[in-house]
């Protein structure tokens, strides 16, 4: 087995073993150094990290909670200056505030019978704890420059450092800015949203802005709209009001019954100038509004940009967006608002293994008045719906779409499924209750990313490949350290290889934490994957992104600790300071090679 890896893999690296502990590991050969964590200074006049006495107006200048997306525009050519972006996804109020949650014992009905159960208990939410948690949010622009020793350091003087939060002031561009649909009591242009929530993934553009994913965005919402409200059906497919946080309780914007439009204003690609600190971020709707994981860009060969992105939902869709526009390279006022026109489609996966990409264009049946859309902001501000009429294919939940500009291909992250019902499978999703996910590889037609039919086929089917029953299908090249379940973000680097993260590995369910496994697309090797960094416990892999040389790599470890009976005071691990006076705390880390070089 090892011998034909040898042959096989076009990585060089020496795989790791997978496992679960309180660290992470990275292939030898490697540094992985932890550059920022939550609450390190990201202004230069931020209070210095004090997690006893947290406020909100300190968490606005400090590295916020949860990195997820990662990317670097790089200042120089050299590639030893540039601005790091980073998405700030959502918040674990019993990991980061002290004496607030507990571990409680409690005895529930179970079958008839009563059983005592531990559970974690939350405390009770004040204005000040909801406030840190939506200055913990949003995404951090900083600086960051390799030192004498080649090892990367915050810039803190830098111009350029920049907090988004939930607070920041947006506008709301493309077809639905100032709608009636968008209209609050706050903003009764519909073009003046304050911030962001949810990114999870998103992108840089190859002008080099930053999209942020809105994501999970139901979740903030509580309340109830009132009676026979028109967003009643709308708010349904997108789980609004989705009560995960108390935010609804201290201002009104966040509460149905008092600004039932609000959620309208949530669930977009995000566009930030990260060279312009005073730049106000531009929530672009002709992406579509739905549960956006992220968006990748790709310059076509007509010049056109193609944006990708999964809707990452159970039985939800993957879409791509092709601006009417073109890129110019030596016009940055050209791509300023390239993002504001285009067509919308969503994938339909058919059975004789085409694309068809349907777009999402009002006035042609079904998206008509008949259906409820009265013009193009409607279909935009119910994508979802939208995408349903038209047949669209049910996805096993998609994640991070990425093209290959090299190769033509785009590879899909379809996380699990488990509620997928035997019968319900398709060609493009076939296994009922898919615990593990998959990866689709969509060829599009003779390269032209815009194409409206094109083919695909599974690369990899996830999960243990020696357990029959799961029916995994990684190459037999692969050893036990080197498959994963739960494909979630991905990467490709220099060379045009794709490097694969996930989220939900753990102890009990793969025996192994997440990770980043390199995996291959190519000739024999195809399938063929193998370990090259894993989280420490409790833990998701987010970030990948290397530099345009690949001689860093970027990882966001999300969620740290996040196991079992989980607090503050009791975190599964105190990852990254290791100190008892700390909390666990989720921080990006650069990778390099040792003496230099690319990542291999
Ligand atoms: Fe935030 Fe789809 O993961
Ligand atoms: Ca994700
Ligand atoms: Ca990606
Ligand atoms: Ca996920």
């Amino acid at each position: 087995r090892a011998e034909a890896q040898e042959v096989a893999s076009s990585f060089d690296f020496a795989e790791i073993a997978a496992g679960v502990d309180e660290t992470h590991h990275v292939a030898d050969g490697y540094d992985a150094d932890v550059l920022l964590r939550w609450g390190d200074k990201v202004l230069a006049d931020a209070p210095d990290f004090d997690p006893m006495n947290q406020t909100a107006e300190a968490q606005a200048k400090q590295f916020g909670y949860n990195n997820d997306y990662v990317g670097f525009v790089p200042l120089n050519e050299a590639e030893d200056r540039g601005l790091l972006v980073v998405n700030h996804e959502y918040t674990n109020a019993e990991l980061m505030f002290p004496n607030f949650a507990k571990v409680v014992t409690v005895t529930e009905e179970k079958d008839g019978q009563q059983v005592e159960t531990q559970k974690v208990e939350i405390g009770e939410f004040t204005k000040e704890l909801v406030d840190i948690e939506m200055a913990a949010h949003g995404g951090t622009v900083i600086e960051i420059a390799r030192d004498e020793n080649g090892k990367w350091k915050p810039v803190l003087d830098s111009q350029y450092n920049r907090r988004i939060t939930t607070e920041t002031e947006m506008q709301l561009s493309g077809p639905v800015a100032g709608h009636a649909r968008v209209k609050t009591n706050a903003d009764p242009s519909g073009t003046k949203v304050f911030g962001t929530l949810n990114n999870c993934a998103g992108g840089l553009t190859p002008w080099g802005t930053w999209l942020m994913a809105e994501e999970n965005t139901h979740g903030y919402f509580g309340g109830a709209l009132p009676e026979g409200h028109r967003e009643e059906l709308n708010y349904k497919r997108m789980g609004v009001p989705g009560g995960w946080y108390n935010w609804g309780n201290f201002h009104d914007r966040f509460d149905v019954s008092k600004e039932p439009n609000e959620p309208n204003r949530f669930g977009w690609i995000v566009e930030v100038d990260p060279k312009d600190p005073n730049s106000k971020p531009k929530k672009r709707t002709a992406l579509g509004r739905f549960k956006h994981e992220g968006c990748e860009t790709v310059v076509n060969s007509d010049g056109r940009v193609v944006c990708y992105s999964g809707d990452d939902e159970r039985f939800d869709y993957v879409y791509k967006f092709v601006t009417s526009g073109t890129y110019s390279e030596s016009d940055p006022a050209t791509n300023a608002d390239l993002l504001d026109d285009g067509t919308l489609y969503v994938a339909r996966f058919d059975e004789d293994g085409t694309v068809e990409w349907m777009p999402l264009v009002h006035g042609e049946a079904p998206l008509d008045e008949a259906h409820g859309f009265a013009s193009q902001a409607d279909v935009l501000i119910e994508t979802r719906r939208a995408a349903d009429l038209l047949g669209a294919t049910k996805m096993d939940r998609p994640e991070d779409v990425q093209p290959n500009p090299k190769t033509g291909k785009v590879y899909c992250m379809l996380t699990n499924n488990t509620r997928r019902k035997e019968g319900d499978e398709n060609a493009a999703n076939p296994r009922a209750d898919n615990a593990f996910g998959h990866i689709i590889e969509i060829t599009e037609t003779d390269g032209d990313f815009a194409s409206t039919k094109s083919t695909w086929e599974i690369l990899l089917k996830c999960g243990d490949p020696s357990v029959a029953e799961v029916g995994a299908s990684f190459s037999s090249a692969t050893t036990e350290n080197g498959w994963f379940g739960m494909p979630d973000n991905c990467a490709i680097d220099a060379e045009g290889r794709l490097w694969v993260s996930t989220d939900g590995n753990s102890e009990s369910q793969t025996g192994r934490t997440d990770g980043l496994w390199a995996v291959d697309t190519d000739g024999e090797a195809r399938g063929t994957s193998k370990l090259f960094f894993r989280v420490p416990v409790g833990a998701e892999m987010c970030g990948p992104y290397f530099t345009p040389s690949s001689e860093t790599l970027f990882l966001a470890v999300q969620h740290p600790g996040d196991e079992g009976l989980a607090t503050y005071e009791q975190p599964a691990t105190r990852w990254p300071d290791f100190d008892d006076n700390l909390p666990v705390r989720p921080a990006v880390v650069t990778v390099t090679k040792q003496g230099g070089g690319k990542i291999a």
